[in-house]
């Protein structure tokens, strides 16, 4: 792939969760971004979650009881449709995403 068409590329992958207001096929992704993706695959200690098949139930008791560097999400935080489909997400990627949030062309 060309440089331009990666960027164009990664500009729609950023853009597509700020239009997701309503619940969309994007939602998943659109939380990951915003309350699990800044620490996993971001930071030291915190494992990159995606591309590796992790188990819907291992997401969703990770995420209702935390872990050690990692804060608990409550229902009222995440619903359990919204983690169910988080963790359903999760487990489909292939690659990871880019998660650093990337400036993109006005
Ligand atoms: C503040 C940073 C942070 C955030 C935000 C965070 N995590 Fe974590 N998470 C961690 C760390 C650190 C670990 C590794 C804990 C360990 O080494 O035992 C972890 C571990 C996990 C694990 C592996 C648990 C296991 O049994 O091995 C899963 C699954 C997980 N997190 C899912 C999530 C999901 C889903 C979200 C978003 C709803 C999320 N995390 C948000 C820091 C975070």
């Amino acid at each position: 792939m060309k440089r331009s068409s990666l960027i164009v590329a990664a500009a729609l992958v950023v853009a597509t969760p700020v239009c997701a207001q309503k619940p969309t096929a994007t939602k998943p992704e659109a939380i990951w971004r915003a309350t699990c993706g800044y620490c996993h695959g971001s930071v030291p200690g915190a494992p990159e979650l995606r591309g590796i098949g992790l188990p819907e139930e291992t997401v969703i008791t990770a995420a209702r009881h935390g872990a050690p560097g990692m804060p608990v999400f409550h229902a009222s935080e995440i619903s359990d449709a919204d983690l169910r489909a988080l963790a359903r997400w999760i487990g489909r990627q292939h690659t990871p995403l880019k998660t650093t949030p990337v400036k993109t062309a006005p």
